[in-house]
């Protein structure tokens, strides 16, 4: 009797310094779940593939789902958290509303990798390898995702509205807004290259065309038969919701014509071409050099791919692993009792 209770209280000092060392050095790892999900990374190529046969674009949509996780309380998907009671979801904040794609493609990803490995892999690892994955399938940057993330069980869409850069940010802001989250300038003009595929709205950069900084006339640093192609898409007062490629020549590769268009005054935001535009910038040099020197892009890319990939993440027996991407998982009355890191450290170790 009494060298069970002794026994029961090493294996609490054993649960609890365990946690505690879990949570503080975790790191992330490309071989998390070499023994535990050996199939994840095959399974996530899989749904990802048979997608993008039929909507290409989603390779570009996936990839931005992961930075606009990444960018609000670090990536934790709380960007795929629903609304609930308790959950005010960053889906309808301002960059996100009907713009941000591909909830649905994770949510299949996730039931696929739930029947083949249960209460293993989170949604935040599974939003890092679709945006690797996509990037490949576009003829993109690879590199080795770190994993072992965990999901976060809180959402804030006043965190999204804020953190998230916008469309017309000067160059000023979107350093601030990299630099805010431990991104230098060489990550932010290497990550924006990342507006080489996909599409935008008409409505986030209609202005440029017609009536730029209220001036009446458009956007000077804009190229003007770009100007010309620009205004078929978008007609001045036409419909916000028409889409525009972001690279005209090669609308669905991850390639380095966003810097070469930069360079021939073919951004199509402003916040695109302010990299380029911005006399006297230290961006300038940088968008020369990955204009012309593809290796130096890709390198940049997969780093800062990777960086981005780390801010704020949850490791150890922080968070969970939700079961469905789109809620936090429920706790039973008596594990809401104790304080969140113990009881998980509890359960998780269990
Ligand atoms: C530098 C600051 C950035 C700004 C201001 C910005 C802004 C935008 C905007 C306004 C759109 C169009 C949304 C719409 O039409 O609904 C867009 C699309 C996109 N963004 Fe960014 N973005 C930035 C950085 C990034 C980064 C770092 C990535 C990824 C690493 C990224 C990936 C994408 C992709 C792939 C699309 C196309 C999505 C699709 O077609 O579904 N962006 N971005
Ligand atoms: C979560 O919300 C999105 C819209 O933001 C919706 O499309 C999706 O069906 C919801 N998921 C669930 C499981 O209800
Ligand atoms: C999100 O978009 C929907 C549909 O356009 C709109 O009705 C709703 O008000 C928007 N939500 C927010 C919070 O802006
Ligand atoms: C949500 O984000 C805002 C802006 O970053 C921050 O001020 C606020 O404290 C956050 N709320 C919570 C509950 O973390
Ligand atoms: C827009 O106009 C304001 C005031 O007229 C000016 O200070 C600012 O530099 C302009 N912005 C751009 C990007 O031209």
């Amino acid at each position: 009797m009494r060298s069970l209770s002794t026994l029961i209280a090493l294996l609490c000092v054993v649960v609890v310094f365990g946690g505690l060392s879990l949570s503080s050095n975790a790191q992330l790892d490309p071989s998390f779940y070499r023994n535990t999900c050996p199939k994840v990374h095959s399974i996530v190529r899989e749904v990802v593939r048979e997608v993008s046969k039929k909507d290409p674009r989603m390779l570009a949509s996936l990839d931005r789902l992961h930075f606009h996780d990444c960018f609000v309380q670090g990536c934790d998907a709380s960007i795929l958290l629903n609304n609930t009671n308790t959950i005010l979801s960053e889906q309808q904040a301002f960059p996100n509303n009907n713009s941000i794609r591909g909830l649905d493609v994770i949510n299949q990803i996730k039931t696929s990798v739930e029947s083949a490995c249960p209460n293993t892999v989170s949604c935040a690892d599974i939003l890092a390898l679709a945006s690797e994955i996509s990037s490949r399938l576009a003829k993109g940057p690879d590199w080795k995702v770190p994993l072992g993330r965990r999901d976060g069980r809180t959402a804030n869409r006043t965190a999204a509205n804020e953190n998230l850069p916008g469309p017309s940010f000067s160059l000023d802001r979107l350093k601030k807004a990299f630099g805010d989250q431990g991104l230098n300038t060489n990550d932010l003009v290497a990550l924006s290259g990342a507006h080489t595929f996909g599409r935008a709205s008409c409505s986030l950069f209609v202005d440029r065309l017609y009536n730029f900084n209220k001036t009446g006339k458009p956007d000077p640093t804009l190229d003007t038969n770009y100007l010309q192609q620009l205004r078929k898409i978008c007609p001045n007062g036409g419909p916000g919701s028409t889409l525009a490629n972001f690279d005209p020549t090669t609308p669905d590769i991850l390639d380095e014509n966003y810097f070469t268009n930069l360079r021939a005054k073919k951004g199509l935001l402003q916040s695109d071409q302010e990299l380029f535009s911005t006399s006297g910038a230290d961006t300038i040099s940088i968008v020369n050099k990955f204009s012309s020197n593809q290796a130096a892009s890709f390198e940049s890319f997969e780093a800062a791919m990777i960086k981005m990939g780390n801010i704020g993440v949850l490791t150890g027996n922080r968070g969970e692993i939700r079961k469905h991407c789109n809620f936090v998982n429920q706790k039973s009355a008596e594990l809401d009792l104790g304080s969140e890191e113990s009881s998980e450290g509890m359960v998780s170790s269990i």
